[in-house]
């Protein structure tokens, strides 16, 4: 990358208007597009976004009150660029990568605009073991050389993409400061320097040898997640949700919890107190893994909502540009990005003062594309070093009012494989975290479930269907609990709707502040599930061979299935198989008092099991058709009673449709009559 623009010299222009992040400068014709420049006497950080002739258009990074016309614009040659090198885990970095605490040193809390930090620190010194010896013929991408960052992250040292030759020198393992010089590249053109960090656009995706189909899951610990609507690494997924819904919630759990090697979280547009939150608890909170604090494998990028908001694009991909480097070396990556809707909304402001012509509620035309190239730079990859890494992309978007109908989520949901969408309801009813899960879905369930069989030996594929089934029906239900109350309908139906409470409670739900429920490892989601199946399983048989429902709400193992997800720690699983002996033992015991024989009761669930393997449960399929005939009695019984309480002659021989008829002409003079 050459350091001066067109004409080999740093050029200067002159500000010739100012509009809040937007600012005019004419002498601009030697400036390439997207060069980042420094604007106004305070030496402003900017991009050049827009060229006409001599004039260019910036948005700056830094709050512009203030400037005026007259003041200088610098170029640099270059457009907006990361450092990558050692000195990135554990920070926290704004927008363009300074870092805030260096930025605080200097400045106190408030930070002064214009202000120059070296993005990655020039004194550190780090202890570098080379890799691969003089006189070898290296290749972008390349492992140079390792230095342990932290206790949980080898940073590897990558020969810069692009650079290609002979390895002529190395240097020796030994202390080095980023910019000691550590090996020498010889090739047709002369020689190029190495040193332990390089740049790179942030607009431009880092190259990869090939894309791979991904089969294994990003695990979050958490249960709705993981087993219900799961992402893989490198996969891409939204969370959109209205106010307060549990958003960032989510974001935070899975950047404490999910299995990613490295997490890059992008505060974006955000209350500040938020990051001050992760800032606060991750160094305190121990990866459940291998027991190193969380903060030393985590960058955080801080674009909250008192700074300028055309950085909160720049801070987006910077984050992903740090992503994409760390996946190089060969780790999975995890991005979270709270909230995507205040980058769109940094969009349509400035597109707006640029007065570009507006599409969808004032976004420019251009949002769809932006949020394709953002998500785009997700996926599994294997990389110039030939190791397989990946980046996996969770952005938040919070649309107004909750209404998923705006641009930014029905856009989002284009480019994302899975949605997990928020629910109102569900969250002022406080059950969390409030997954939809008729409107959420994930595109990677299936290419999961061979994963699950392996990690836990246990057919999470067959429980997941059972559970889905026994949720449908639960939901069909909910329409006719809504109009007579649960006390009305038949046991059956009740005991579905206990299985589901079962499913949804004691699994769906999970405290983000409970010490045990916080986060659930696989083997114990897995043998929750199938411990809660089988309450359902033997209590439906039960109860379907004329055993009251209330019997089975009162077993002493339902209570302790609700309560197993806090009481029971994911190493002790094993305390999961004993609970559910005791609920066989328990349904046992409940049959042999109804007289149902031992034999007859296996037979029953034996057949439900199997039934349930291919067809998607053949018993689950009887719940929900008799939900269906239940709405289907229901409204038929309704009828007959209407008929009867007014008595009209002649009605009770009518067939179901002479009288909805006769019943809805009916109505009808009546709302003439009033
Ligand atoms: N998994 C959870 N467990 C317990 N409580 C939760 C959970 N998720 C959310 N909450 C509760 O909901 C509140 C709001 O959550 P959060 O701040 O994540 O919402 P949000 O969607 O990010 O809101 P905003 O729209 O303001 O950004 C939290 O303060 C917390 O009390
Ligand atoms: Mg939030």
């Amino acid at each position: 990358m050459s350091a001066k623009n067109k004409d080999g010299e740093n050029s200067t222009g002159e500000v010739i208007w100012v509009s809040g992040p937007v600012v005019k400068a004419r002498g601009m014709r030697h400036f390439r597009m997207l060069e980042l420049v420094f604007a106004g006497k305070d030496r402003l950080v900017g991009e050049l976004i827009e060229l006409d002739g001599d004039v260019g258009t910036i948005q700056i990074y830094e709050d512009t009150s203030g400037m005026r016309p007259g003041e200088p614009v610098k170029g640099t040659g270059n457009p907006l660029s990361v450092e990558l090198g050692p000195g990135l885990i554990g920070r926290t970095f704004d927008g363009i990568q300074r870092p805030l605490e260096r930025l605080r040193e200097q400045t106190g809390d408030f930070i002064r605009r214009g202000t120059q930090v070296p993005r990655l620190d020039r004194e550190q010194r780090w202890d570098f073991e080379p890799r691969l010896e003089e006189n070898t013929d290296v290749a972008g991408g390349e492992i140079l050389g390792v230095v342990q960052e932290t206790p949980m992250v080898e940073h590897r040292i990558l020969v810069p993409p692009g650079t290609r030759g002979r390895l002529t020198s190395i240097a020796a393992a030994g202390s080095y400061t980023v910019e000691d010089a550590i090996a020498t590249v010889t090739h047709e053109k002369g020689e190029t320097t190495l040193h332990m960090y390089h740049n790179w656009e942030v607009r431009r995706p880092r190259p990869v040898r090939e894309r791979l189909r991904t089969a294994a899951p990003l695990v979050t610990g958490q249960r709705v997640i993981d087993v219900f609507f799961p992402l893989v690494k490198g996969g891409v997924a939204a969370i959109p949700g209205g106010f307060g819904t549990g958003k960032t919630v989510i974001q935070h759990n899975l950047a404490k919890w999910c299995d990613a090697h490295i997490i890059i979280y992008i505060g974006c547009g955000e209350r500040g107190n938020e990051m001050t939150d992760v800032l606060n608890e991750f160094p305190e909170l121990r990866d459940p893994r291998s027991g190193n604090s969380l903060m030393d494998r985590t960058i955080l990028i801080a674009n909250t909502s008192n700074m300028p908001v055309a950085a909160r694009e720049a801070s987006i991909y910077t984050g992903v540009t740090l992503a994409e480097y760390f996946r190089d070396m060969g780790y999975h990556v995890a991005v979270m990005a709270d909230s995507t809707s205040r980058w769109a909304e940094a969009l349509r402001e400035i597109s707006g003062r640029l007065e570009e012509m507006p599409a969808e509620e004032g976004f420019p035309a251009y949002l769809a594309s932006q949020l394709a190239e953002f998500y785009e730079r997700g996926g599994h990859v294997r990389s110039l070093c030939n190791n397989e890494g990946s980046v996996s992309i969770i952005g938040s978007v919070s649309p107004p009012g909750g209404d998923f109908s705006e641009p930014v989520t029905q856009h989002t949901k284009r480019f994302v494989r899975a949605f997990w969408a928020l629910d109102k309801e569900l969250a002022s009813a406080r059950f969390f975290p409030a997954i939809n899960p008729q409107t959420s879905y994930s595109e990677y369930v299936d290419a999961v479930l061979p994963w699950w069989q392996d990690e836990t030996g246990e057919a999470v594929g067959r429980y997941l269907e059972q559970a889905r089934a026994i949720l449908r029906a639960y939901q069909k239900l909910q329409q006719i609990v809504r109009l007579i109350g649960e006390d009305a309908l038949p046991d059956e139906q009740k005991m579905t709707l206990l299985s589901a409470r079962l499913i949804r409670e004691g699994f769906l739900q999970q405290s983000a502040f409970d010490p045990v429920d916080m986060f659930a490892f696989p083997l114990k989601q897995a043998r929750m599930l199938r411990a809660i199946l089988r309450f359902c399983d033997m209590g439906r048989v039960l109860v379907k061979k004329g055993v009251p429902v209330y019997r089975v709400r009162e077993l002493s193992s339902f209570g302790s299935l609700m309560r197993m997800k806090a009481s029971i720690e994911n190493e002790k699983t094993e305390e999961i198989l004993k609970l559910q002996g005791q609920v066989e033992e328990e349904m046992h015991r409940l049959a042999r008092e109804a007289q149902i024989s031992e034999e007859e009761l296996g037979t029953e669930i034996r057949s439900q099991e199997t039934g349930g393997k291919e067809e998607g449960g053949e018993a689950e399929k009887g719940l929900e058709e008799r939900a269906d005939q239940m709405m289907e009695e229901h409204t038929k019984a309704d009828l007959y009673q209407e008929a009867k309480q007014h008595d009209i002659k002649g009605r009770s021989s009518m067939t179901k449709e002479e009288l909805a008829e006769s019943l809805a002409r009916e109505r009808e003079e009546d709302r003439e009559k009033s």
